[in-house]
């Protein structure tokens, strides 16, 4: 018997988008080389993982539990163990850990705890999409998981143009005004404003600021991403946006992905938003809820937990919890940033620049030629290096002249060797690609 076959032209779009599985990328190794070192891949460093810790604050949350239902030990156990509140229940030490350590004050109510920042995303963009005129502005390139996610909820994604302070400002104007012109009606804007993914890119307060400014004088919401912010070992970092939105403009997502347990998959959105038309005192983040009811129904509470107890035990700081392995992206970033600058001398032929952040994981690369799916998986199988051709984050397919590469989930050893293998794979494709120039191996300039 035939089995039952699906088109794939019969399902939704998002299953003709390439699927980028984190686990995958790190640990995808084919072809001849066997050790294939993956930069492409921004899963966590693994280094600090502890289970035994993980126990530790499942123990200390039921404990607090048990102190906040007047010592009921059986209500405790089911909160953990039970379906769970739709919002969630660490929305009260998600909300002190915002102001200890983001100086954002936010009503517990008007947070909902969600599968990773990327179920905040979905679920954003699901409740902004009313009608086929409805849009959202991002700046491109961007995090695949948004375009994804706004691709899912049948949100159109008009793109604004980057720049050195993570968005052109007055491209944003300009977008809007045509999109009006055009009858679209723009919700919001998606921005990362700290170490953005891919390019890295930090924005500064006064950007911040400006941004803010010009979204209540169009009327869009800001969607702020922030997944990596908390992990800055930077004093003068600029603060969040949400944390000097006077008016309720901002909705903020955030992750515990990076900050957390990556494995609990907990994030969170803060939409305190007042909804016009529904009940009273409604907020954004009920309408949100409503829409999480019907995909995932509610975070799971023994991942909560995990990271309800971490919370408590750090006294409700991620940025002092994670001093360490700060220090290691840190590290590592630097060490990214020298060994490109050994390898790719100023003025060198071919001519390779790259952005220089000042955290986070990604770092964009422009290369002398367009770069694909397929040249990936070239470099990985002939040179032993795995990197995200940078189509992925415009969500269009059009192969340009760049690639990201992660520096988190690597020993500084392994990517110092990860990036001489890429220098030795960009300079023989330039070489293939230009026959009668001939230039010497870039992983002759490092030993
Ligand atoms: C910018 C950005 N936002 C959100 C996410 C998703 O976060 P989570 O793992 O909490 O779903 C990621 C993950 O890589 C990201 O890079």
């Amino acid at each position: 018997m035939r089995p039952f076959t699906v088109a794939l032209s019969d399902l939704h779009e998002t299953q003709s988008m390439p699927f980028v599985d984190a686990t995958a990328l790190r640990r995808a190794a084919s072809g001849k080389s066997g050790d294939v070192i993956s930069l492409a891949s921004g899963t966590p460093y693994e280094g600090d993982f502890d289970l035994e810790a993980v126990q530790d604050y499942l123990e200390l949350f039921r404990r607090h539990l048990v102190v906040r239902y007047g010592g009921d030990e059986r209500d405790a156990t089911r909160t953990i163990l039970q379906y769970g509140r739709v919002k969630g229940v660490i929305n009260d030490l998600v909300a002190r850990h915002l102001e200890v350590d983001e100086q954002i004050t936010a009503d517990a109510d008007s947070i909902v705890v969600t599968v990773g920042g990327q179920e905040a995303l979905f679920l954003t963009m699901r409740a902004l999409r009313r009608t086929d005129q409805d849009a959202i502005l991002a700046v491109h390139p961007t995090y695949f998981g948004f375009v994804g996610a706004a691709e899912l909820a049948d949100l159109t994604v008009l793109p604004v143009k980057d720049n050195a302070d993570g968005i052109d400002l007055d491209d944003l104007e300009n977008v809007v005004a045509e999109a009006v012109a055009a009858g679209i009606r723009p919700r919001a804007v998606y921005v990362v404003p700290d170490f953005a993914n891919p390019t890295g890119t930090t924005m500064p307060l006064r950007t911040r600021q400006r941004l803010l400014d010009i979204a209540g004088e169009l009327g869009l919401l800001i969607v702020e991403d922030n997944a990596y912010g908390l992990l800055s070992t930077d004093r003068e970092h600029p603060r969040t946006i949400k944390s000097m939105d006077r008016n309720k403009q901002v909705v903020y997502c955030g992750s515990f992905a990076k900050t957390g347990v990556p494995g609990a998959r907990v994030g969170y959105l803060v939409a305190d938003q007042p909804v016009t038309g529904g009940a009273p005192g409604e907020t954004l983040s009920d309408e949100l809820a409503r829409i999480k009811n019907m995909v995932t129904l509610n975070t799971s509470p023994i991942a909560q937990a995990v990271i309800g107890g971490k919370l408590i035990h750090h006294n409700f700081s991620l940025r002092d919890a994670n001093l360490a392995v700060a220090r290691h992206y840190h590290h590592n970033l630097t060490v990214a940033l020298d060994t490109l600058a050994e390898l790719f001398p100023e003025g060198s032929e071919p001519e390779v620049t790259w952005s220089a952040p000042r955290g986070g994981f990604f770092i964009v690369v422009n290369v002398p030629f367009d770069t694909t799916d397929e040249l990936s998986e070239e470099c990985a199988v002939e040179h032993g290096v795995r990197w995200v051709p940078i189509h992925r984050f415009y969500g269009d397919g059009k192969p340009r002249r760049r690639l990201r590469i992660s520096i988190s989930s690597v020993t500084p050893e392994a990517l110092r060797t990860g990036l001489v293998r890429l220098a030795g794979f960009i300079s023989q494709h330039v070489e293939k690609s230009t026959p009668s120039v001939s230039s010497p191996s870039r992983s002759e300039f490092l030993q």
